[in-house]
């Protein structure tokens, strides 16, 4: 068996309603990964990127948010309507989406305008 070329990771974490730093699939129905998944396959890609449900990414208020290895591309913000888009640019044409990527100053920072400072 070949193994996988690409794994997207898509966070699935649920927390209660008003925490506060949010999460990405308060409803806990992996809709995101769900809908990766039937695009990979329609694309063919099934055994060769996998989309993973994630737990969280420690990026929650970016949320909700994927991640793509081994490139180690990071979009925030995706909704369902993204998807489609993220397979075809940067799965099939190797060409990330940058209007959904998070962008560096806030990947890891201890704050950002989205984050408050960690107490
Ligand atoms: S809840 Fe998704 S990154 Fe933390
Ligand atoms: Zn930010």
């Amino acid at each position: 068996m070949p193994k996988f070329e690409k794994h997207i990771f898509v966070c699935g974490n649920q927390r209660p309603e008003g925490h506060p730093r949010g999460c990405c699939d308060p409803a806990g129905r992996a809709e995101l990964q769900k809908l990766f998944k039937v695009k990979l396959a329609e694309r063919g890609l099934k055994g060769k990127v996998r989309a993973n449900q994630s737990g969280c990414l420690d990026q929650c208020e970016h949320g909700p948010n994927v991640v793509i290895y081994p490139e180690a591309v990071w979009y925030g913000r995706v909704s369902m309507q993204d998807v489609e888009e993220i397979v075809d640019s940067h799965i099939v044409g190797g060409k990330p989406v940058e209007r959904l990527l998070i962008p560096d100053s806030c990947l890891n920072a201890p704050s950002c305008e989205h984050r408050l400072p960690k107490k």
